[in-house]
């Protein structure tokens, strides 16, 4: 059976070897265990994860900023893909943000990620056309997710 709860750093070990499986994107500083408790304790309760059998199958970054809600790091083990896993940890992010009085939700989708773009898709969040995304690094960042090759 699978079940649902806030996610804790007791999760990090297991969020973060399902994320490296998965191909989210991750880089040396925000990933780092000290990165994640700062997000974790910056947003304590919109973060979840799944689990069967005591074993992490399913995460869901999620936070806001006061204004904006921000999912990251969505991901669900190969295993347990297309059992409405991925759904459900969406739905419960969204319940949990809009419990903080937050009125929409953004996030980052590479282009390629077709699978990942069609769940998003399904989850009703809409393409933006009219955007460019932009950032800027404040830090020096290395990533270290094995298959990313910078376009
Ligand atoms: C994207 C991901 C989180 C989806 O998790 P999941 O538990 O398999 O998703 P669900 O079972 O809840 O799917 C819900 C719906 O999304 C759509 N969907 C999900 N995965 C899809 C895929 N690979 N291709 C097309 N549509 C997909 C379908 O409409 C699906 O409903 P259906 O199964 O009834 O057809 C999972 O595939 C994953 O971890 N991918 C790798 C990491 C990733 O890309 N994360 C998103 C980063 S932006």
């Amino acid at each position: 059976m699978i079940e649902y709860r806030i996610m804790t750093m007791d999760d990090y070990s297991e969020a973060y070897d399902l994320w490296i499986i998965c191909g989210n994107g991750l880089n040396d500083k925000d990933d780092s265990p000290e990165g994640i408790e700062k997000y974790l304790k910056r947003n304590p309760s919109t973060s979840f994860v799944a689990t069967c059998d005591g074993k992490v199958v399913g995460v869901i970054l999620c936070g806001h900023d006061g204004r904006r809600g921000i999912i990251q790091h969505a991901c669900v083990s190969p295993d347990y893909r297309r059992l409405g896993i991925g759904n459900k940890l969406v739905e419960l992010a969204l319940e949990a943000l809009k419990k903080e009085g937050i009125n929409k939700v953004l996030l980052v989708a590479f282009k390629k990620n077709e699978g990942g773009n069609a769940f998003w898709e399904a989850q009703g969040f809409t393409l933006r056309e009219d955007l460019n995304y932009r950032n800027k690094a404040l830090t020096e960042m290395v990533r270290i997710d094995p298959d990313y090759v910078k376009e």
